[in-house]
């Protein structure tokens, strides 16, 4: 066999294998690391993973050294906002000055502010500006990432979004995974009419589906924005039109988002910074995944984070995302929340590794594709400049990536 690629003199290897639904509570501390493997790949498949020794003689194209390195399947990052127009570097200094998340919205900014971008920025603008957020994603690590609509509002901007989410999925190697979230906010002229306003979104779902420009419905269930019963009739009427289910849900006050996740079969319930115990217990008796967000509660400026450690131990699947937005998370780099995962949700290398690849694959419906090096498997692989697993998350803030290859192709090196 000839391959296309070899990785050889691989050190620590994190294939996370034979996972065939996210992984829960205890079971997410159970981690295999193999020890001096190469990986043979060929028509973007990883078609071999053997010792070291056995390939040292294969035929290769393209032969990489990983001199004992770290070798990981490729990032996903299960929750992301990166197609918005313009920046919000001026609410820094609101925020400094104690003005809530909640009330800048309230006063026409936050959300609202890159809705009015948005709607200015043409179709062109906004593919490009999202493609430099996608590659610098890619270039610490990640090969999935979920993008969600939200910043238009209405019919005309919010199909714009999912259409550049589309062509950017046609057209770029990384995988993108679409969620509509129409009911992000309450467009001013629809302050006093909330219902209208979801009826128009609830009109948008079927040429969505038509052609084709998301899996996901989302909502923000939130204090001033939709409650849990608004929230329930509109992602119902979702699933009726076929579309698979997600929720911000509990990020700032605990409504009982996480509950309605549960009770909806939704794929994620994401945020769940206040969910209550009822809520815990409900997701681990559940397929639903948890995605928790803590860069998010960071740059916030909040002290209390999820109970990551409750919702594991209690035996829900907990995956991480870095809730990539020009408001309340200004970040592209998933190796940064796995730091904050540890130090703030005191989760563990182990259950942090799950968490960013085998969970957050199924949180965005792609376990059987991403979030796992296997044979037989598209290669989207990380090779890190660690020299084992427990290192990422230890050293923070910087960029560990050696090399990301994606379907086969060393893209970032
Ligand atoms: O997940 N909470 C709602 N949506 C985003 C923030 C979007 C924004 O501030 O632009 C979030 O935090
Ligand atoms: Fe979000």
């Amino acid at each position: 066999m000839q391959y296309d690629l070899v990785i050889k003199n691989i050190g620590q290897l994190l294939t996370m294998e034979n996972a065939t639904g996210p992984v829960k509570g205890k079971q997410m501390k159970e981690l295999t690391v193999h020890e001096g493997k190469a990986i043979g790949i060929k028509d973007g498949k990883t078609s071999i993973i053997a010792d070291s020794k056995d390939l040292e003689q294969a035929e290769a194209h393209h032969v990489i050294d990983a001199q004992g390195r770290l070798v990981t399947p490729g990032l996903v990052d299960p929750h992301t906002h990166f197609v918005f127009g313009g920046s919000r570097e001026n609410e820094l200094a609101l925020k400094q000055q104690g003005v809530p998340y909640l009330e800048i919205l309230k006063q026409g900014g936050g959300i609202l502010s890159t809705v009015r971008e948005t709607h200015k920025a043409t179709e062109k603008e906004l593919y490009e500006k999202a493609l430099f957020h996608l590659n610098r994603m890619m270039s610490y690590g990640v090969t999935t990432v979920e993008g969600k609509s939200g910043y238009g509002l209405n019919r005309e901007t919010e199909l714009k979004q999912l259409r550049v989410m589309k062509s950017l999925n046609e057209k770029n190697q990384i995988d993108i995974v679409s969620t509509f979230l129409g009911a992000h906010a309450i467009p001013p002229e629809y302050k006093d009419n909330k219902a209208a306003f979801l009826e128009e979104m609830t009109v948008i779902l079927d040429e969505i589906k038509e052609e084709e420009l998301a899996e996901f419905v989302d909502i923000f269930c939130e204090t001033g924005v939709f409650s849990v019963e608004e929230s329930k009739q509109y992602l119902q009427k979702a699933k009726e039109k076929g579309f698979d289910v997600k929720i911000h849900a509990d990020e700032i006050d605990p409504l009982g988002g996480t509950e309605l996740a549960v009770d909806l079969g939704a794929a994620s319930g994401d945020h769940l910074v206040g969910a209550s115990k009822e809520g815990i217990s409900d997701l681990a008796g559940s397929n639903t995944v948890a995605v928790l967000l803590p860069g998010t509660t960071f740059y916030l400026g909040k002290d209390s984070y999820a109970r990551a450690r409750k919702m594991i131990d209690e035996g829900a699947a907990v995956a991480l995302a870095t809730d990539f937005n020009p408001g309340s998370s200004p970040t592209e780099n998933l190796q940064l929340i796995m730091s904050l995962a540890a130090l703030k949700l005191k989760m563990t290398p182990e259950e942090i590794w799950h968490a960013v690849t085998v969970n957050a694959a199924y949180a965005i419906n792609r376990g059987e594709t991403a979030g796992q090096i296997a044979e037989g498997r598209k290669a989207d692989i990380v090779i890190w400049n660690a020299p084992n697993y427990l290192y990422i998350p230890y050293h923070y803030g910087v960029n560990h990536v050696h090399t990301v290859v994606k379907n086969g192709n060393p893209v970032v090196e």
